[in-house]
């Protein structure tokens, strides 16, 4: 009987327990065995597997997390990591990988496939930065969460006249807070991709008030780019150790603009830090949904043999893309998406 590896790396999203039911499944329904490989690529370096059986995965659909555990490991970083790999699938018998994570775990899957070695991607990641795919599992999820968020700091705000900064997750990416502050209806929203200076957003929020609101929501993306009155950067990062994949820990930038624009307007002024809240929970029905298309397809490619490729979904319709355009550039926020949140500025 065939069988194949699964593993989630890099942050955990939810949609991705509802990913490993469609592949246990499908792949039972080809007759095919699945073994969970725990913790990321860091389980195919360290031989850490567990069984993944059709009787154990029935509640996966709307359990956020991932059961298998996720690492940010980066074989290239370790000592014969990727002959590591080439090893545990082997001792295993493994015939084909599938392998689900945003750009640092499919660039790596994209690496080892160009290897030689058989695996297909699966796109997650809140931050939908992931190329190729429209949407990838975990954003929609995550959207709702701050979405509400919003809405609850909303009610307060205005209860106390007050700015209300919230600190968005992306990176390098601002989806996460530009859709948000379109659905929250923020009056500014601040993104890695388009600058913001300080004054202009001083000014808006006294526009703001200047038609007669009481309170302004700002959404702001962790690595957003706003740029003080000297030209300086405004910025989140922080001084813990960058990751195996090079990124630095991000988070605080909502505090910092926070003390600005009090400073500067003299608005009540107050921040909130979303954080890992973001990424928790049972995924939305769109997620379950797509992350369902994803697994089953992502096993009918190993049934294939098409590997190289990724479930993704373009145009509304699910299809297959090579690993390579998947990572080939970040997908960053565009220009009609900002322009739609920038309508509502001020
Ligand atoms: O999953 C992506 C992401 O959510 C980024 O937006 C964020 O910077 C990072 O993960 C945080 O990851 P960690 O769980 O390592 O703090």
């Amino acid at each position: 009987m065939p069988r194949i590896g699964v593993l989630t790396g890099g942050g955990d999203a939810p949609g991705l327990n509802a990913a490993i039911r469609a592949i246990v499944r499908t792949a039972a329904t080809h007759k095919i065995d699945v073994l969970g490989i725990r913790l990321g690529w860091k389980g195919l370096l360290t031989n850490d597997t567990m069984p993944l059986t059709l009787d154990r995965i029935d509640e996966l659909l709307y359990r956020g997390g991932t059961v298998l555990g996720t690492s940010r490991t980066n074989p290239y970083k370790e000592k014969d990591g990727p002959g590591q790999v080439r090893k545990t699938l082997a001792s295993n018998h493994l015939d084909a990988l599938i392998a689900m994570g945003g750009e640092d775990t499919i660039g790596v899957a994209a690496k080892l496939f160009a290897e030689g070695l058989p695996i297909v991607g699966v796109p997650k990641t809140i931050d939908n930065d992931l190329d190729a795919t429209q949407f990838t599992i975990g954003f929609h999820t995550a959207l709702d969460i701050v979405t509400e968020a919003m809405d609850r700091l909303r009610t307060t705000a205005e209860s106390h006249d007050r700015v209300m900064i919230v600190e968005i997750m992306g990176r390098h990416a601002g989806w996460l807070a530009a859709y948000a502050g379109i659905a929250g209806g923020a009056d500014a929203v601040l993104v890695p991709e388009f600058p913001t200076k300080l004054q202009d957003l001083c000014n808006i929020l006294r526009k703001c008030r200047d038609r007669g609101k009481n309170y302004c929501l700002i959404a702001v993306a962790e690595g957003a780019e706003v740029i003080g009155e000297n030209g300086e950067k405004i910025s989140s990062q922080s001084e813990a150790p960058v990751d195996a994949f090079g990124h630095v820990q991000l988070g605080g930038i909502a505090d910092r603009l926070k003390d600005l624009v009090k400073k500067k307007t003299g608005y009540d002024t107050r921040s909130t830090i979303l954080g890992h809240v973001q990424r928790g929970g049972s995924p939305t029905a769109f997620d379950r949904i797509l992350a369902t298309a994803f697994g089953v397809r992502a096993v009918e490619l190993v049934k294939k043999k098409e590997f190289g490729k990724m479930p993704a979904l373009v145009g509304g319709q699910i299809t297959a893309v090579p690993l390579s355009d998947a990572v080939a550039r970040l997908k960053t926020l565009t220009p009609e998406v900002y322009q739609l949140a920038q309508v509502f500025f001020g």
